[in-house]
């Protein structure tokens, strides 16, 4: 694989939503991940969130036994999240913060502020083998609170840049950028993640220190038009194209 590719991590938590919205199992994100390994994911995520009102915990068990790609856990740094991680042992955790009155994950994780809260638990998973991601805004600070941490990845927040237009768009990418050159300097492996759809990838994919991207709603979205494994071969190809693969 060329060291210039990214790697594609499919969120596969909004198949969950629409699952849910009738009950039942239809439609599974199992199956969901299976096709997107087809498709050209490099990995999986879901967040097992705390009203667990899309993924369940019989989904995390059935995703870690089934799917032949690494999983990425997304949690909230409670003790009951990390009991969950240690029992099926993910690939990674990343830890992002949660409030159960948001729509979506709003905002980073303040691992500055919040690091008597955040140590311990990052130590369980770190010494489970469990690689740690912490979900942060672009600001150095936090880049600093997360290597004071142990985390050895950190997944920038680009839903800022996602939702702005023009010169305040340009200047979100500048942090972005920033960030990941940061994150280089410090040895931490940059990720980002959060709103990226077909038109604001591109920039976000070019950033030179970028290894992942985890992206799920607008895919999931997309599926209804084009198809699931359509909407993530689109997705892969323009980031293969931003990298100049
Ligand atoms: N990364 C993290 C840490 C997230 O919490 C989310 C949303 O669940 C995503 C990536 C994917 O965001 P989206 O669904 O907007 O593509």
């Amino acid at each position: 694989m060329s060291a210039r590719r990214i790697r594609l991590g499919i969120n596969v938590d909004h198949v969950a939503t629409v699952r849910n919205a009738r009950g039942g199992r239809h439609p599974d994100p199992l199956r969901a991940a299976l096709l997107a390994v087809e498709a050209g994911a490099d990995g999986i995520t879901a967040h097992l969130r705390e009203d667990r009102r899309h993924i369940v915990d019989a989904d995390i068990e059935r995703l870690v036994k089934e799917v032949p790609l690494p999983l990425n856990f997304e949690m909230a740094a409670t003790d009951e999240m990390v009991d969950i991680a240690l029992r099926h042992r993910p690939h990674a955790a990343c830890i992002v913060p949660e409030r159960r009155e948001e729509r979506t994950t709003e905002g980073g994780l303040d691992a500055a502020g919040q690091h008597n809260q955040l140590q311990p638990r990052v130590r369980r998973l770190l010494d489970a083998g469990i690689r740690v991601s912490l979900f942060i805004e672009p600001a150095r600070r936090q880049l600093d609170a997360a290597v004071t941490l142990g985390a050895p990845v950190v997944e920038l927040h680009t839903g800022r840049y996602c939702e702005l237009d023009g010169a305040a768009r340009d200047q979100e990418l500048d942090r972005l950028r920033a960030a990941a050159a940061d994150c280089a300097r410090l040895g931490l492996e940059c990720h980002m993640g959060h709103g990226l759809a077909y038109d604001n990838v591109t920039p976000v994919a070019a950033i030179p220190q970028v290894k992942e991207l985890n992206i799920g709603h607008f895919l999931v979205g997309e599926a209804i038009f084009v198809g699931w494994t359509q909407s993530i071969a689109e997705m892969r190809r323009l980031m293969d194209a931003a990298r100049g693969l």
